[in-house]
């Protein structure tokens, strides 16, 4: 998302592209099936249970990267949501819009199997693999239908940074309470091998219970592992939550100062106090 992004030559004028999907090589299929081998290694007992559903309801693995025509028919008649393709960020207001319509933009290129773990933006991996899985989901689809109404309205009163705060800490660093322990449902960790075993298991990060106006005065580090993680109690209960009038929250939420990434304050619902070990660690390793 970002608002001084020049449309590309041949991108339509809702930012969309031809996924070009004949045109991918044997190196770039290879290249999903790797990662996705990589986190079915750690996703089983990690991921909600609505993401590894919506993994096999759309045969993510497949032969390589999923044609976007194939899973969106799929998606289509789970949820009314589709994948379109675009050249890679979109601005703001084009973003909201797709998702207002059930179209989940995705990137249609691959990382270079060089560079495994190293993004730069989103790609397919990441938004396919991360995000499409839970657009199988009724609950979450509905949220993220309402979450794209929510932006193009917030552009409009200018408080696009709060509300995209939410977005961080839910669509996609979100982790949800399950009968079985922590679970991850956010894009962000499920696509990194390395976050979904931080995200759940390391000592460093705080892990707080999921309050809407607490998440909208949070900031976020797009740098590196967070160290704060959010986590609901269901998807019906995000939805609850979201689908209110936001207006007298914003009302509020425009004197409310923001909140450094490592607070814990004493109306938090604590889960995990963390050490911050780890942010330290690199904190210091780089003064
Ligand atoms: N209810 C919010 C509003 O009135 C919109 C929204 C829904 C935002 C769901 C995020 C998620 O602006
Ligand atoms: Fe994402």
């Amino acid at each position: 998302m970002s608002t001084t992004l020049e449309r590309p030559e041949g991108a339509a004028a809702d930012w969309t592209i031809d996924q070009g999907w004949d045109a991918y090589t044997p190196e770039e299929h290879q290249t999903w099936l790797t990662l996705y081998d990589r986190q079915a290694s750690v996703l089983p007992g990690r991921a909600a249970d609505a993401f590894i559903h919506g993994l096999e309801a759309l045969d993510l693995r497949g032969q390589g990267i999923p044609d976007f025509r194939r899973i969106s028919e799929r998606l289509q008649k789970l949820t009314g949501w589709s994948v379109v393709a675009v050249p890679g960020l979109v601005p703001d207001d084009v973003f909201f819009d797709h998702l207002a319509n059930r179209r989940f933009p995705a990137g249609n290129f691959i990382r270079a199997a060089s560079q495994l773990d190293y993004l730069q933006e989103p790609d397919v991996f990441h938004d396919v693999y991360g995000h499409v899985p839970m657009l199988t989901d009724p609950v979450f689809a509905d949220y993220m239908a309402a979450y794209g109404q929510g932006g193009l309205r917030a552009m409009g009163s200018g408080q696009l940074h709060q509300l995209a705060r939410l977005y961080w800490y839910t669509v996609e660093f979100g982790l949800m309470n399950t009968a079985g322990g922590l679970r991850i449902y956010g894009a962000g960790i499920v696509s990194s091998r390395a976050e979904s075993i931080f995200a759940l298991e390391d000592p460093s990060p705080n892990r707080l219970g999921f309050d809407l106006e607490r998440v909208m005065r949070t900031l976020y580090r797009i740098d590196d592992f967070q160290q704060v993680y959010f986590v609901i109690n269901s998807l019906d209960q995000l939805l609850a939550d979201t689908l209110q009038d936001f207006g007298p929250l914003y009302a509020r939420l425009k004197a409310a100062p923001d909140l450094p990434v490592d607070a814990i304050l004493p109306t938090d619902r604590v889960i995990t106090r963390g050490t911050q070990a780890y942010a330290h660690g690199k904190q210091q390793a780089a003064e």
